[in-house]
């Protein structure tokens, strides 16, 4: 029975709504708490069907997991009541009182700041001018909006109950550890910072009460927007690699390199991970498509991740094979970490 954080390793797109379907429906969570805001979209395809979540955390695929949204989160009121829609999930959604609320006037600003738009490439959802009014201390917050008094409570409370009284709970972070506004490629980087600290920050759970911490990696890496990418390919490269991706928010096309293994390795260290998920090894090493069992892999591509876990000295217990929930091969009994 854990607190586990889902975080990003590289650039974020790395597959943290893939990787937290598949948890949900193993370790049926008593809770998980998203955190982030609207700009980070996360890919859930579950029995053929597909959501693009940018609130609603990805637990959502188990029923018996109660959906809550952290107080640093930012929403933005028409996506979360679209998203309770799409995912039907009415009744098990908490967003907590002290979350912040993005309005027109932030998206506005942004689409108008060349800076931004420009050298930055942000996604322009307003998260950035959201996060600067918070800090003025002018934000308007979840418990200021009539709309919302069925679902606002106190998700912190609710998040060290069910730890204490020894319930399985995870955290769904965003986007990547390389965009932290403190650890990224400054100025390119997101408006919050994007480690697994972060993120229990976010919920209000302190670092003794964490047990797990899965850092997401992509097989190869993948960016939108500006900054620097070491290694990076070029569109026609990444296409005939089947590399080339779009992104879930904003449709542009996402940047590709190889597997960054230094990168990997600060990521590991900034996050003080525990375990590492691998996605799309599918699409290094296409004879693993939809593979559920390590010994089914290919030796070329259990060699691949062998060879990971060694530079890493972390052990790679999630892979992913497709982009279906369940199609993972999952390690933690055999490896005799987490749940499951
Ligand atoms: P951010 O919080 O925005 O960083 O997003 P994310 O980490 O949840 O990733 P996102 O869903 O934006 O992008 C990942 C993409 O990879 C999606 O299109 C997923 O469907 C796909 N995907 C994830 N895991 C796998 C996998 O193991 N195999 C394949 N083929 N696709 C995968
Ligand atoms: P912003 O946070 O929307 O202002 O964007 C700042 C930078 O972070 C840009 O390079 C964006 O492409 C990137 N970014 C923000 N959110 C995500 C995400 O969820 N996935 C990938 N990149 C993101
Ligand atoms: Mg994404």
């Amino acid at each position: 029975m854990t607190l586990s954080i889902v975080v990003g390793g590289f650039f974020g797109d790395e597959g943290k709504g893939k990787i937290s379907a598949y948890l949900a429906l193993r370790d049926k969570p008593a809770i998980a708490v998203r955190c982030g805001a609207v700009n980070a979209g996360h890919t859930v395809v579950y029995n053929g069907k597909k959501w693009k979540l940018r609130t609603i955390p990805s637990f959502f695929v188990n029923p018996t997991t109660k959906l809550m949204i952290a107080p640093g989160a930012l929403i933005r009121l028409d996506i979360l009541f679209k998203e309770i829609e799409e995912t039907g999930t009415r009744g098990r959604v908490v967003v907590d009182k002290h979350t912040g609320v993005i309005e027109k006037r932030h998206v506005e600003e942004e689409k108008k700041n060349a800076y931004l738009s420009g050298k930055i490439g942000s996604t322009l959802q307003g998260v950035g001018a959201a996060m600067s009014d918070r800090v003025m201390r002018r934000l308007r917050l979840a418990k200021d909006f009539p709309e919302l008094k069925d679902i606002v409570d106190d998700v912190s409370l609710r998040v060290n109950e069910a730890v204490d009284r020894g319930e399985t709970v995870y955290i769904e972070g965003t986007q990547g550890t390389y965009l932290s506004l403190y650890h990224g490629t400054y100025p390119y980087v997101t408006s919050r910072d994007t480690t697994a600290s972060a993120f229990a920050s976010e919920v209000g759970v302190g670092p003794r009460k964490v047990d797990e911490v899965i850092v997401v990696f992509k097989a190869y890496v993948t960016r939108v927007g500006g900054g620097p990418l070491p290694g990076e390919i070029s569109l026609e490269e990444a296409e005939r690699r089947g590399w080339a991706e779009k992104a879930t928010v904003t449709g542009r096309v996402r940047r590709a390199a190889p597997f960054n293994i230094e990168l990997a390795r600060r990521a590991v260290m900034l996050n003080s991970a525990t375990q590492i998920a691998i996605t799309k090894l599918d699409v290094l090493f296409p004879e693993n498509r939809g593979v559920r069992d390590w010994r089914k892999l290919s030796s070329r591509a259990r060699k691949w991740i062998e060879e990971l876990e060694e530079a890493l000295k972390v052990s790679v217990t999630l892979i992913g094979t497709g982009e279906e929930a369940l199609d993972v091969v999952d390690r933690r009994i055999e490896l005799g970490l987490g749940e499951n």
